[in-house]
């Protein structure tokens, strides 16, 4: 793992717990796009998530798709993300220590990508793409809810981010707008099936295709 990517996993550690405890911010906004994702999960589906966090979202889709690999570089978030696991009996869920840079088997290839607040905490997010495209088979599909900074509504966090990193209250956070994030993943060959923004200041929500 490069500096970054420790310093950010040693962030996360320290919040895994209490990030497990708290409720979803937005109910009604979260159940859409978990119904958004299940429309275009198939029993015959690899699911890889990056960034799976507690592993909550992975459990959502698991009855829908054959496996779900489950990943995220911190080590705590895993080791719930495990333990959740464990307690639903979830046996085609793998969960494991990794980002993209550094997945298990680096030639699996899957059918749905899921990166749900992610995206704007890597340090280099359209080469993230491109490594995303590479890694979903023909047809497959990305699924990615990301705070875009850059738009007007959340402009005022490129000012306090910066404090709070210094802090160790924030992790550190990519500044780009949604129009910048759509042609990012064009750029990268994907076509945008699906976007959905909730509200000004709420992460935007994109299913994007690899061409068959
Ligand atoms: C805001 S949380 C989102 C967790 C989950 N996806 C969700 O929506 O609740 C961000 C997660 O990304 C992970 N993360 C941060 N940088 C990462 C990276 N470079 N690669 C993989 N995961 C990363 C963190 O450890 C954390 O669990």
């Amino acid at each position: 793992m490069s500096r970054d990517t420790d310093r950010a996993a040693r962030f996360w550690d320290r919040l895994a717990e209490r990030y497990a405890l708290r409720p979803v911010p937005d109910e009604a906004t979260y159940q859409r796009k978990l119904a958004l994702t299940r429309e275009i999960l198939r029993p015959d589906m690899a699911l890889l998530e990056l960034g799976c966090g507690s592993g909550t979202t992975a459990l959502h889709h698991a009855p829908h798709v054959a496996s779900v690999l489950a990943t995220d570089i911190s080590p705590q978030m895993i080791a719930i993300a495990r333990r959740k696991v464990a307690a639903q009996g979830a046996t085609n869920v793998r969960c494991e220590v990794a980002s993209l840079e550094t997945l298990p088997d680096p030639d699996a290839r899957f059918d749905v990508v899921l990166a749900l607040n992610l995206l704007h905490l890597l340090p280099d997010w359209s080469e993230a793409l491109r490594r995303i495209h590479a890694l979903l088979r023909p047809g497959g599909a990305f699924v990615s809810s990301t705070m875009c900074v850059g738009d007007s509504a959340l402009r005022y966090l490129r000012w306090i981010v910066p404090i709070g990193e210094t802090l160790g209250l924030l992790p550190s956070l990519r500044v780009f707008t949604a129009d910048e994030l759509l042609a990012a993943l064009r750029a990268a060959g994907f076509e945008i099936e699906h976007d959905w923004r909730p509200g000004p200041a709420k992460a935007v929500f994109l299913i994007a295709r690899k061409a068959r």
